[in-house]
């Protein structure tokens, strides 16, 4: 878009467009071909002169060849979408050098030299939101992974850590605020307007941190004061008008640091640490050396606008974005094959401090929901890969829930097996060991080893396989000598490139139950390491009741031989929270699957019923709790579990299982509504669980007496204080054909016009309704004023939404599918990244009947057959029809 037109461009290579095309098979990059860089850049300079059209970037390189390279005299540095202004080395036009497609070859005769490279960049017309680029008239940058290349020619891997000095300078009116990693050394005012800033990081960082905002914004400040007495300077930059909902990230951020102080040991390291929100971001935000930069929905948060939810999701990623500082800064990657290295062991730590912010149970609980329906689909499908992949095309297709959620797992079953302080003792190890380093996954293992004392030789399979482990369980019992013996097997399934696997240690937690008194004797930690396997316990005079995997402390799907009755009975007295609410997704997951199969049991029925109707009336159990053990699986973990099926069918079933239960326990639900509608707002767990069932109560109840339902849910919306109550009255409004509907959609959109994160709420709330014409409105909403394919907030709004909408995504005619391959076709070329997380979708077909999944692969062809596709939307595409 920018650069083939360039006369500049010295290789005249007409490629270089964005989401060029790639003539050939896009090369597939190997773990095992790892080889250390030839070249080191231990210092670098860059001097940006600021413009929305038009910056024009001056890098200075100190390179020296690396002792431990291969001694190759040619510099190769890689670029993306960039032409080579100026070229010197040693203060010298450059000679020799040549472009080998988009990256530049520069052959040097000694073993240091200083490096200067112009490049001109043009950030209002970069779509890709990769390298510098323009949202909302401020200047901001996104490297990780590649991007770095996108604004000048480096050595853009891992491995290579330089100290980074910053120098921008700009119209102050236009970009009054210029910001970037480290400390801020100088700063200064200029001629015509002009000012100019310059940034100084002590601490040497692959390029994938570096990060520059400049443009008008304002901040909210506060000081934090280290455990080491560093005084810290922070402030959270967004513009004018969204101060006032900043509070909650900055409240995050000031735990965050005191969190990894207390429970990892982890201090931190600069004067200055800064967040800064910016409405066009592909993720969620990024971890950039003391410059971390967000999408607004991980940052804006005040109850009229936020849910419970984001209030979370905001705490949940400040944390992750700040614990990065020590895992993936102090400690990086060597290369991108080690991702889970830094995102696995930073998503336990996230997960770890929003337990300790909030309830521990319910926590996990809901991290386990976000694993079965994102992360198994994917172990199971076209696009498995092991937590550590061995190869890529394209690495932005690998920020995964695998190597983020599975990854996360992983580490905590190290943590399970060594205890918690163990665990620490080894976490200290690896932190002491390999600090300033570009570190491996295996590194991490090996400090776990020596630190915690664990011998993790088998455990290293977990990093290599691919696939979910099915475990199955029976317990028989000997009446003569009181003995009970667990009967397990394991078996990790064939993925793609990995036909034949190894068993796995499996740690499980279980407890044996006394019938009569429903207590047991005590949690044991049996660890599963061979394809079958027997344990025996004795004393029992009767057959125990077995409660397995308690805490979710394997993410294995698990077949438990478990009669009905035993499931009621762990549902309503397991003292494992997690094991409780598992019993009941057990129970209920069995009936809908034996529903789509015969039909419904209706003993079974009533037994959920019966079950659920414990979880309402049980007051030892807090209603943060009660939410979630109210909610029936979701069809995505269902469709796992059943595949290949009809995901309507199943759908229905459990709408109609919703139903059943909803009309049982009506006036339960309906007394529950009003219990809860009578709690005033607040943050503090009582309120927010009220919060929660009393939308959980309309759900349910929605699906037995639509009138009751809507009634209850427009009086919510109409006297709603805050955004929890308002969206949850109008997910429930969403799927119920009444007068209110209308009336409160568009009142909806009125009251909130011009708030982008509450209006992409408004296109989900609608993507997402229980509505067979479901699927009209959301073409309709595609061509509304609001809606823009060009910010990936709000194409997610629509269309993830409406592809995770089971009943509108899986229509019988295909129509579902035909959208969201449309949309491919249409943001491919504006926006790559974003658009390949729409395939995994479409790539499910094996999980689907035949009659859907041909429609479903016909879709994926349609792509496949699209000239210029990007590498990130065509791996993703072509790995899903193999
Ligand atoms: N590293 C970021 C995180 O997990 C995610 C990210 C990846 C953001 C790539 C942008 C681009 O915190
Ligand atoms: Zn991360």
């Amino acid at each position: 878009m920018d650069i083939a037109t360039n006369p500049s461009n010295p290789a005249g290579n007409p490629e270089m467009a964005d989401a060029a095309v790639e003539p050939h098979d896009p090369a597939t990059i190997f773990r095992n071909n790892y080889t250390p860089p030839s070249w080191l850049v231990p210092e670098i300079s860059l001097d940006f002169d600021l413009g929305t059209e038009l910056t024009k970037c001056v890098a200075t390189l100190k390179v020296e060849r690396n002792p431990d390279g291969d001694g190759d005299q040619t510099l190769h540095l890689c670029g993306d979408n960039i032409a080579v202004m100026t070229l010197k080395v040693d203060g010298n036009d450059a000679e020799g050098w040549s472009m080998s497609g988009s990256n530049l070859l520069l052959p040097l005769p000694g073993s240091a030299h200083e490096v200067t490279i112009e490049t001109h960049l043009h950030p209002a017309t970069n779509s890709q939101l990769m390298g510098l680029y323009a949202s909302g008239g401020m200047l901001c940058t996104q490297c990780e992974a590649e991007g770095f290349r996108r604004i000048t020619f480096f050595p853009d891997r891992p491995d290579v850590l330089s100290r980074y000095t910053v120098r921008m300078e700009g119209p102050k009116d236009q970009f009054p605020v210029l910001l970037s990693n480290g400390n801020l050394a100088d700063s200064g005012d200029g001629a015509d307007g002009r000012h100019w800033a310059v940034w100084d990081d002590p601490w040497p960082k692959p390029s994938y941190l570096f990060a520059l905002v400049a443009g008008q914004l304002v901040a909210n400040r506060d000081t934090f004061t280290t455990c080491g007495g560093r005084k810290v300077d922070l402030a959270v930059w967004v513009r004018e008008g969204d101060l006032e909902r900043t509070d909650h990230a900055m409240r995050s951020l000031i735990a965050s640091m005191k969190w990894d102080e207390e429970t990892f040991g982890r201090e931190y390291d600069l004067d200055q640490f800064n967040i800064v929100a910016v409405s066009d971001f592909n993720m969620g935000a990024m971890e950039n050396k003391g410059l971390n930069i967000f999408n607004t929905r991980y940052v804006l948060a005040d109850p009229e606008t936020a849910t419970d939810g984001d209030y979370d999701g905001v705490e949940g990623v400040v944390g992750h974005e700040y614990f990065h500082n020590w895992s993936g800064n102090r400690i990086t990657c060597r290369d991108w094959f080690q991702l889970s290295l830094k995102e696995g062991f930073t998503v336990l730590r996230d997960q770890l401090f929003s337990a300790d912010m909030g309830s521990e149970p319910v926590k996990r609980i809901e991290d386990v929901r976000i694993l079965r329906a994102a992360q198994f689909p994917e172990d199971s499908g076209p696009l498995a890969h092991p937590i550590r992949p061995d190869s890529y095309q394209e690495i932005s297709n690998f920020y995964t829930a695998t190597v983020y959620n599975k990854g996360a797992e992983v580490i905590r079953m190290m943590k399970t097996l060594a205890g918690d302080d163990a665990f620490r003792k080894g976490t200290d190890l690896y932190f002491d060991r390999h600090d300033g380093e570009a570190a491996t996954c295996e590194d991490f293992i090996k400090s776990m080893e020596d630190g915690a004392g664990l011998d993790l030789t088998q455990f290293r399979r977990w990093y290599e396989q691919a696939g979910t482990p099915r475990v199955t369980m029976q317990s028989e019992f000997d009446q003569s000598t009181g003995t009970v013996t667990l009967h397990f097997t394991q078996k990790v399934p064939a993925t793609p490139g990995q036909p034949n696997k190894q068993p796995v240690p499996i740690p499980l937690k279980v407890a044996l139950f006394d019938r009569d008194s429903g207590t047991h004797t005590g949690e044991k930690l049996l660890v599963l390491d061979k394809a079958r396997q027997d344990f025996t316990f004795d004393g029992f005079a009767k057959p125990p009741v077995v409660s397995v995997n308690r805490a979710f402390t394997a993410p294995i799907q698990l077949d438990a031989e478990a009669h009905d009755d035993d499931l009621v009975f762990l549902a309503a007295n397991d003292d494992d929270a997690f094991a409780r609410y598992e019993a009941l997704q057990q129970l209920v997951t069995r009936e809908l699957l034996g529903t789509i199969e015969h039909g419904p049991d209706e003993k079974r029925r009533g037994a959920i019923a019966e079950a659920m109707g414990k979880v309402l009336d049980d007051d030892q159990i807090d209603d943060l709790m009660r939410g979630e053990l109210m909610m029936l699986p979701s069809i995505a973990f269902l469709l796992e579990l059943a595949a290949p099926a009809n995901p309507v069918a199943l759908h229905e079933a459990r709408e109609r299982l919703k139903g059943h239960i909803g009309t049982r326990l009506r006036d339960k639900l309906i007394a529950l509504h009003e219990r809860a509608s009578a709690v005033p707002y607040g943050l503090d767990a009582d309120a927010r669980g009220a919060r929660k069932v009393k939308t959980q109560a309309l759900v349910m109840l929605a699906a037995a007496d639509q009138k009751e339902a809507a009634a209850r849910a427009a009086a919510q919306y109409r006297t709603a204080t805050n955004m929890t109550d308002r969206q949850g009255a109008m997910m429930v409004l969403a799927g119920i054909d009444c007068p209110e509907r209308s009336e409160l959609v568009a009142d909806f959109h009125k009251r909130f016009e011009g708030n982008a994160l509450v209006i992409d709420k408004w296109f989900s709330l609608q993507a997402n309704a229980l509505d067979p014409k479901v699927l009209d409105t959301v073409e309709a909403l595609a061509k509304h004023p609001d809606f823009t394919i060009k910010n990936p907030n709000r194409v997610r709004s629509l269309y993830m939404t409406m592809a995770g909408n089971a009943a509108a995504f899986h229509d019988e005619s295909g129509r579902g599918y035909r959208m969201i391959a449309d949309l491919v076709l249409a943001l491919d070329p504006i926006n790559a990244q974003t658009a390949a997380r729409f395939i995994p979708a479409l790539g499910r077909w094996r999980k689907i009947e035949p009659g859907r999944a041909a429609l479903m692969r016909a879709e994926l062809e349609r792509i496949a057959a699209a000239p210029n596709l990007s590498k990130d939307t065509r791996e993703q595409v072509s790995k899903s029809l193999d």
